[in-house]
Protein backbone atom coordinates (compact mmCIF):
# COMPACT_ATOMS: atom_id res chain seq x y z
CA UNK A 1 0.00 0.00 0.00
CA UNK A 2 1.16 3.06 -0.98
CA UNK A 3 0.28 5.93 1.58
CA UNK A 4 0.03 9.65 -0.03
CA UNK A 5 -1.02 12.21 2.25
CA UNK A 6 -2.87 14.90 1.46
CA UNK A 7 -3.11 18.70 2.68
CA UNK A 8 -5.21 21.27 1.48
CA UNK A 9 -4.00 25.03 1.97
CA UNK A 10 -7.35 26.27 2.73
CA UNK A 11 -9.52 26.25 6.16
CA UNK A 12 -12.51 27.23 4.34
CA UNK A 13 -15.38 25.26 5.14
CA UNK A 14 -16.88 24.90 1.75
CA UNK A 15 -13.50 24.69 0.01
CA UNK A 16 -12.95 23.32 -3.42
CA UNK A 17 -9.07 22.58 -2.61
CA UNK A 18 -10.10 20.16 -0.44
CA UNK A 19 -12.82 19.07 -2.04
CA UNK A 20 -10.05 18.28 -4.98
CA UNK A 21 -8.32 16.35 -2.45
CA UNK A 22 -11.73 14.30 -1.70
CA UNK A 23 -12.04 13.63 -5.35
CA UNK A 24 -8.26 12.29 -5.31
CA UNK A 25 -8.78 10.35 -2.37
CA UNK A 26 -11.95 8.70 -3.91
CA UNK A 27 -10.68 8.23 -7.32
CA UNK A 28 -7.10 6.76 -6.16
CA UNK A 29 -5.81 4.16 -7.95
CA UNK A 30 -5.43 0.65 -6.11
CA UNK A 31 -2.86 -0.08 -3.77
CA UNK A 32 -3.14 3.70 -3.17
CA UNK A 33 -4.39 5.20 0.10
CA UNK A 34 -4.75 8.85 0.39
CA UNK A 35 -5.68 10.35 3.74
CA UNK A 36 -6.58 13.59 4.32
CA UNK A 37 -4.74 16.13 6.22
CA UNK A 38 -7.10 17.09 9.24
CA UNK A 39 -6.61 20.11 11.48
CA UNK A 40 -5.43 22.64 9.10
CA UNK A 41 -6.60 25.47 11.69
CA UNK A 42 -5.30 24.26 14.70
CA UNK A 43 -1.68 24.66 13.17
CA UNK A 44 -0.07 27.95 15.06
CA UNK A 45 2.06 30.43 13.43
CA UNK A 46 5.47 29.25 13.55
CA UNK A 47 7.88 30.14 16.20
CA UNK A 48 11.46 28.90 15.93
CA UNK A 49 10.89 28.57 19.96
CA UNK A 50 9.01 25.46 19.45
CA UNK A 51 10.58 23.57 17.18
CA UNK A 52 12.00 21.12 19.88
CA UNK A 53 10.77 22.89 23.32
CA UNK A 54 6.81 22.77 23.93
CA UNK A 55 5.98 21.45 20.32
CA UNK A 56 2.56 21.77 19.73
CA UNK A 57 0.22 18.71 19.99
CA UNK A 58 -0.90 19.37 15.82
CA UNK A 59 1.96 20.26 14.69
CA UNK A 60 3.98 17.10 16.47
CA UNK A 61 1.18 14.88 14.60
CA UNK A 62 1.82 16.97 11.57
CA UNK A 63 5.09 16.10 11.61
CA UNK A 64 4.68 12.25 12.24
CA UNK A 65 2.20 12.07 9.45
CA UNK A 66 4.16 13.48 6.87
CA UNK A 67 6.89 11.25 8.02
CA UNK A 68 4.99 8.02 8.09
CA UNK A 69 3.58 9.08 4.36
CA UNK A 70 5.08 7.62 1.15
CA UNK A 71 4.73 11.00 -0.85
CA UNK A 72 2.46 14.24 -0.12
CA UNK A 73 -0.25 15.86 -2.33
CA UNK A 74 -0.59 19.65 -1.91
CA UNK A 75 -3.97 21.14 -2.84
CA UNK A 76 -3.35 25.13 -2.78
CA UNK A 77 -5.17 28.08 -3.17
CA UNK A 78 -4.19 30.94 -4.33
CA UNK A 79 -3.98 34.08 -2.45
CA UNK A 80 -3.16 37.62 -4.37
CA UNK A 81 -1.04 35.72 -6.61
CA UNK A 82 0.87 32.89 -4.62
CA UNK A 83 -0.13 30.06 -1.66
CA UNK A 84 -1.79 30.89 1.26
CA UNK A 85 -0.18 31.94 4.77
CA UNK A 86 -1.40 28.42 6.19
CA UNK A 87 -0.14 26.53 3.82
CA UNK A 88 3.58 28.13 4.48
CA UNK A 89 3.13 27.54 8.23
CA UNK A 90 3.07 24.03 7.52
CA UNK A 91 5.77 23.96 5.56
CA UNK A 92 7.89 25.88 8.21
CA UNK A 93 6.81 24.03 10.69
CA UNK A 94 7.66 20.58 9.21
CA UNK A 95 10.64 21.83 8.34
CA UNK A 96 12.19 22.12 11.58
CA UNK A 97 14.27 21.26 13.83
CA UNK A 98 17.23 22.19 11.59
CA UNK A 99 18.70 19.23 9.87
CA UNK A 100 15.42 16.76 10.77
CA UNK A 101 12.98 18.27 8.28
CA UNK A 102 10.31 15.93 7.89
CA UNK A 103 9.75 16.75 4.30
CA UNK A 104 13.14 15.97 2.93
CA UNK A 105 13.43 13.51 0.12
CA UNK A 106 9.50 13.47 -0.02
CA UNK A 107 7.91 12.79 -3.60
CA UNK A 108 5.00 15.13 -4.26
CA UNK A 109 2.49 16.68 -6.24
CA UNK A 110 0.57 19.85 -6.49
CA UNK A 111 -2.41 20.70 -7.73
CA UNK A 112 -4.89 23.54 -6.68
CA UNK A 113 -8.80 25.43 -7.23
CA UNK A 114 -9.01 28.75 -7.69
CA UNK A 115 -12.39 30.96 -8.95
CA UNK A 116 -10.31 32.78 -11.17
CA UNK A 117 -9.06 32.25 -14.82
CA UNK A 118 -5.32 30.73 -14.85
CA UNK A 119 -6.11 28.00 -11.87
CA UNK A 120 -3.37 29.12 -8.75
CA UNK A 121 -0.34 29.13 -11.82
CA UNK A 122 1.27 31.80 -9.42
CA UNK A 123 0.44 29.52 -6.32
CA UNK A 124 1.53 26.41 -7.94
CA UNK A 125 4.90 27.75 -9.48
CA UNK A 126 5.73 29.42 -5.69
CA UNK A 127 4.80 26.09 -3.85
CA UNK A 128 7.16 24.31 -6.23
CA UNK A 129 9.79 26.38 -5.91
CA UNK A 130 9.77 26.14 -2.35
CA UNK A 131 9.55 22.13 -2.50
CA UNK A 132 13.04 22.27 -4.52
CA UNK A 133 14.55 24.15 -1.48
CA UNK A 134 13.19 21.09 1.13
CA UNK A 135 14.74 18.35 -1.18
CA UNK A 136 11.32 17.22 -2.35
CA UNK A 137 10.78 15.47 -5.57
CA UNK A 138 7.56 16.75 -7.49
CA UNK A 139 5.92 15.11 -10.07
CA UNK A 140 5.28 17.76 -12.90
CA UNK A 141 2.66 16.75 -15.12
CA UNK A 142 0.02 16.78 -15.87
CA UNK A 143 -0.45 20.20 -14.96
CA UNK A 144 -3.99 20.35 -12.47
CA UNK A 145 -4.82 23.86 -12.65
CA UNK A 146 -8.45 24.17 -11.84
CA UNK A 147 -9.90 27.11 -13.09
CA UNK A 148 -13.90 28.82 -12.03
CA UNK A 149 -13.68 26.25 -9.44
CA UNK A 150 -17.52 27.40 -8.73
CA UNK A 151 -18.98 25.40 -11.79
CA UNK A 152 -17.16 22.37 -11.38
CA UNK A 153 -18.50 21.47 -7.77
CA UNK A 154 -22.14 20.05 -7.07
CA UNK A 155 -23.62 21.92 -3.71
CA UNK A 156 -22.18 19.20 -1.11
CA UNK A 157 -18.64 20.03 -2.60
CA UNK A 158 -18.93 16.72 -4.94
CA UNK A 159 -16.48 17.02 -8.27
CA UNK A 160 -18.82 17.33 -11.37
CA UNK A 161 -16.72 18.29 -13.70
CA UNK A 162 -15.40 15.09 -15.54
CA UNK A 163 -12.11 16.43 -16.95
CA UNK A 164 -11.11 17.42 -13.87
CA UNK A 165 -11.64 14.05 -12.28
CA UNK A 166 -9.69 12.44 -15.47
CA UNK A 167 -6.65 15.21 -14.60
CA UNK A 168 -6.46 14.06 -10.86
CA UNK A 169 -6.53 10.32 -11.85
CA UNK A 170 -3.85 11.16 -14.47
CA UNK A 171 -1.67 12.80 -11.58
CA UNK A 172 -2.08 10.71 -8.76
CA UNK A 173 -1.03 7.40 -10.92
CA UNK A 174 2.21 9.60 -12.59
CA UNK A 175 2.83 10.62 -8.64
CA UNK A 176 2.15 7.04 -8.26
CA UNK A 177 4.87 5.52 -9.95
CA UNK A 178 7.22 8.05 -9.22
CA UNK A 179 7.27 7.57 -5.68
CA UNK A 180 7.66 3.86 -6.28
CA UNK A 181 10.28 4.51 -8.46
CA UNK A 182 12.19 6.63 -6.21
CA UNK A 183 11.23 4.78 -3.23
CA UNK A 184 11.82 5.10 0.38
CA UNK A 185 15.81 6.43 1.30
C1 LIG B 1 -8.52 35.00 -3.56
N1 LIG B 1 -8.82 34.40 -4.78
C2 LIG B 1 -7.89 34.44 -5.80
N2 LIG B 1 -8.06 33.69 -6.95
C3 LIG B 1 -7.11 33.68 -7.92
O1 LIG B 1 -7.28 33.00 -8.94
N3 LIG B 1 -5.96 34.41 -7.77
C4 LIG B 1 -5.72 35.17 -6.68
O2 LIG B 1 -4.67 35.77 -6.56
C5 LIG B 1 -6.71 35.21 -5.66
N4 LIG B 1 -6.52 35.94 -4.52
C6 LIG B 1 -7.35 35.78 -3.45
C7 LIG B 1 -7.03 36.37 -2.22
C8 LIG B 1 -7.81 36.12 -1.11
C9 LIG B 1 -7.42 36.71 0.22
C10 LIG B 1 -8.97 35.33 -1.21
C11 LIG B 1 -9.83 35.03 0.00
C12 LIG B 1 -9.31 34.78 -2.41
C13 LIG B 1 -10.08 33.65 -4.96
C14 LIG B 1 -9.86 32.18 -4.64
O3 LIG B 1 -9.47 31.53 -5.83
C15 LIG B 1 -11.16 31.54 -4.11
O4 LIG B 1 -11.58 32.17 -2.93
C16 LIG B 1 -11.01 30.02 -3.90
O5 LIG B 1 -12.28 29.46 -3.75
C17 LIG B 1 -10.12 29.72 -2.67
O6 LIG B 1 -9.90 28.34 -2.55
P1 LIG B 1 -10.80 27.39 -1.61
O7 LIG B 1 -10.94 28.05 -0.26
O8 LIG B 1 -12.14 27.26 -2.29
O9 LIG B 1 -10.07 26.11 -1.56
Amino acid sequence: MTRILAISGSLRRASHNTALLRAAAANAPEGVDVELFEGLERIPPYNEDHDTDDVPAEVARLREEIGAADAVLFSTPEYNGTLPGQLKQVVDWASRPHGDSAWNDKPAAIMGASTGAIGTARAQNHLRQILVYLNMFSINQPEVLISHAMDRFDQEGNLTDAPTRDRIIGLLQNHVDWARRIGPK
